[in-house]
């Protein structure tokens, strides 16, 4: 009868076909290392914030007079309220390492290169949806850093010549951050930008079911029998994969159950630090909750120090560190653009690092180091030395892109293995 059944739904939608082609039967390299864990590590908090979202919903106020009190009251009366509020501000942090790691691993093993280019530009624009779903996400609770956060940010946009000054009432909704800004925010927070995630990770993921996954060489997988002419490597589409087309893989294993074990491993470690951060450090040392944001929004009194989040605070040094407002973020977004552009900016022809020349495995390591760098001075008070150093590593950052256009084009290589080697 279960048979029958499933029968009876697969002759009118393709179910089990899809869950075959794209989980079950996916073809993944069996070189996939820790690296590649991230990937389903973000779509599990992806799944976390959606659904604590939507149970925070369901007692959170939007408006400038309830929001502040309305999450205290999730804190203290709501049954588990607080572990939900405190699964959705950890999980916020949690998708920014997962995410950061996994944008590292596109860098490092070349995954951005052709063919798998727009893989990296949906993940991109992923990237900068997550930016704002955050960003307007911290505005909700309405406390001091909420509401001088929202300031900072949001008067950037007067920076812009001719229109700036419009543009900022038109965001805010009114001629200062006020309820109309909340409001409109937990619209864009709730609904909005949650949609165009899922959607951006949908197209995100049919994009590198198209082309395959990269792996830890960064050569393609052999994907039949006595062949490896180098017009097939790149011809070769995945849907062809399963109509027959190419019959012997054995540089590849199923997804299931080869690589969702693997997943598995690295979601009970995973979960192991998230209950250690949402039982024990659910503040994490003002790094995820800052102290400020325990007192309600008061447009009166402006804290003593105003900084982003953890996860803004590179782009935010970058944007400090250059006295001009307007140079200042067009710097910013260029530091975010230049990333969009690595599959362009590196014109190499090996994509691993494992096999690419002794300058681009430093590049890569230092530009880790000053990103890590930026996000330190963007979280602390500039003055002093830190003036200095934040400028020092804006110029780094961008210098990175700089040498790798340079070397990338005739760089010297280590001989590519003819299959990979794990
Ligand atoms: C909500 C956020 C994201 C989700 C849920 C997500 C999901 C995934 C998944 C499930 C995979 C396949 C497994 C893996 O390779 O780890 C993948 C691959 C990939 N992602 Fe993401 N991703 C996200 C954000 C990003 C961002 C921000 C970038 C870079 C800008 C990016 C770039 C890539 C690349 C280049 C690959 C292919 C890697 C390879 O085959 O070597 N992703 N993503």
């Amino acid at each position: 009868m279960w048979q029958n059944l499933l029968d009876w739904i697969e002759y009118r939608i393709p179910m089990m076909r899809v869950a075959k082609m794209h989980a079950i039967e996916y073809p993944a390299p069996k070189n996939m290392n820790f690296w590649y864990v991230f990937g389903f590590l973000a779509t599990i908090v992806l799944v976390n914030q959606i659904v604590t979202g939507i149970w925070l919903t369901m007692s959170f106020e939007p408006s400038a007079e309830r929001a502040f009190a309305s999450v205290e009251y999730i804190m203290r009366e709501v049954e588990y309220g607080y572990i939900l509020r405190y699964m959705h501000s950890t999980g916020a942090s949690a998708f920014f390492i997962v995410v950061y790691l996994h944008m590292f691993r596109g860098m490092i093993y070349g995954s951005y290169q052709k063919p798998r280019e727009l893989i990296w530009l949906f993940g991109m624009f992923i990237y900068l949806a997550l930016m704002a779903e955050a960003f307007m996400g911290y505005v909700l609770p309405w406390g001091q850093m909420s509401y001088w956060g929202a300031q900072v940010i949001v008067s950037l946009f007067g920076a812009i010549p001719v229109i700036g000054e419009d543009l900022v009432i038109w965001i805010q909704g009114d001629y200062v951050i006020s309820g109309a800004t909340l409001n409109r925010f937990f619209a864009l927070h709730v609904i909005a930008l949650p949609l165009v995630l899922v959607i951006l990770v949908f197209l995100h993921i049919v994009a590198l079911h198209e082309v395959g996954s990269n792996n830890p060489d960064g050569v393609e997988v052999k994907r039949k029998k006595g062949s490896l002419k180098e017009e097939e490597k790149t011809k070769f589409k995945m849907h062809e994969y399963y109509t027959n087309k190419y019959d012997i893989v054995d540089d590849v294993v199923p997804f299931f159950p080869h690589i969702v074990l693997k997943d598995l491993v690295a979601f009970a470690v995973f979960l192991l630090g998230f209950c250690y951060i949402l039982f024990f450090k659910p503040e994490m040392g003002g790094y995820f909750l800052e102290a400020p944001n325990f007192e309600i929004a008061n447009p009166l009194k402006t804290p003593e120090h105003i900084f982003p989040v953890w996860y803004f605070t590179p782009f935010y040094a970058i944007l400090k560190a250059i006295p001009d407002k307007l140079f200042g973020v067009i710097a910013m977004f260029l530091a975010i653009i230049m990333l969009a552009l690595l599959p362009w900016v590196d014109r190499g022809k090996v994509r691993s690092w494992r096999y690419r020349c002794g300058l681009h495995k430093v590049n890569l390591l230092v530009f880790a180091a000053v990103f890590v760098f930026l996000g330190y001075l963007g979280g602390t008070p500039q003055a002093g030395w830190k003036v200095l150093a934040s400028q020092i590593a804006t110029i780094m950052y961008f210098a990175f892109f700089v040498l790798l256009w340079m070397y990338s084009k005739n760089e010297n290589t280590k001989p590519l293995p003819e299959r990979i080697t794990k």
